[in-house]
């Protein structure tokens, strides 16, 4: 019986302690922090994202800003709103929310915003810090896999790691994170992709498996070993007419098959989903207190 790891509860308990030091704040006197979001469009999905990141806000006493954009907005325009955030001195940290319509190039957008307020952590130069190991905004998802580690007292030293994918978001800054010289990490890692031939092989040889590439139900019982630690990435919305939206939402692991075999498992949904939030929370105190650029 594997324990389970549950994303929703540990990511409620961050928020908490979020709160508290905001309350902390708030009790001396000190800015209250404030986060900001850009969202170009009307995206169902990024609209649904961007508000429970406003609710976050307010539940731990944050202020928060939103920029609703047209979608048919020109670059500069929005290039421009960037600069507006990027020396608004109450402001501590922003996201542009992801994807952008088709004629907007996220890269641009994204190596405008101040490497000091991209709470989003993708900025290269933060990419570029947490690779050199110094101070930086971890992205989302790879800082909430890392909380859950912790918090569960997943051993990972001297472990066999292996990363199913490589997207510059979650496959390659998990694999540094985990090979390097940390609490959770001194990992040896392997990092498989669409193009690794044996990744049965590989994975049956893992201590921890992270997949992250983005195919339902890619990881099967026969490709792991018993006592293995599995996080799951994947989100992905398969068709369902029995389901009252029309779809279900699933990971990247066989679950009915991985669990019993599994030492430690996250659920999809539950399980990484609900900490990216966390995350960009625990980032935009870090920007506020001025922890990661003194
Ligand atoms: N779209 C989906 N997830 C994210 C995220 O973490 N940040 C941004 N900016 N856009 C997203």
């Amino acid at each position: 019986m594997a324990t389970i790891i549950n994303g929703v509860t540990t990511a409620q308990d961050i928020k908490d302690e979020i709160a508290e030091s905001v309350r902390q704040i708030k009790e001396q006197g000190g800015k209250i922090p404030h986060l900001a979001a850009i969202l170009v469009g009307d995206d169902g999905a990024s609209q649904a994202y961007v508000g429970g990141k406003v609710k976050a806000c307010e539940y731990v006493g944050f202020k928060s800003t939103l920029k609703e954009l047209d979608a048919d907005i020109d670059e500069e325009t929005l290039l421009q709103v960037v600069d507006q955030l990027n020396d608004d001195a109450d402001i501590d940290g922003y996201i542009v929310q992801l994807p952008l319509p088709a004629h907007l190039s996220a890269r641009k957008v994204t190596e405008r915003i101040r490497p000091e307020k991209d709470v989003d952590g993708f900025h290269p130069v933060n990419v570029g810090r947490m690779v050199k190991g110094l101070p930086a905004y971890v992205s989302a998802t790879p800082f909430g896999i890392m909380q859950l580690l912790e918090r569960y007292g997943v051993e990972t030293e001297g472990k066999h790691c292996v990363v199913i994918g490589r997207s510059d978001i979650v496959g390659t800054p998990m694999s540094i994170l985990l090979s390097r010289k940390s609490k959770p990490g001194n990992c040896t890692v392997t990092v498989c992709h669409s193009r690794t031939p044996n990744i049965k092989e590989l994975s049956l040889q893992a201590d921890i498996v992270i997949a992250a590439l983005g195919i339902p139900e890619f990881l099967t019982g026969d490709m792991v070993s018993e006592g293995v630690v599995v996080i799951d990435v994947g989100i992905t919305r398969v068709p369902d007419a029995t389901r009252p939206r029309g779809y279900a939402l699933k990971g990247d692991v066989k679950y009915d098959e991985v669990e019993p075999k599994a030492s430690y498992i996250t659920p999809v949904p539950g399980g990484v989903g609900p900490m990216t939030i966390a995350a960009l929370l625990h980032n935009t105190l870090l920007a506020s207190k001025k922890e990661i650029y003194q």
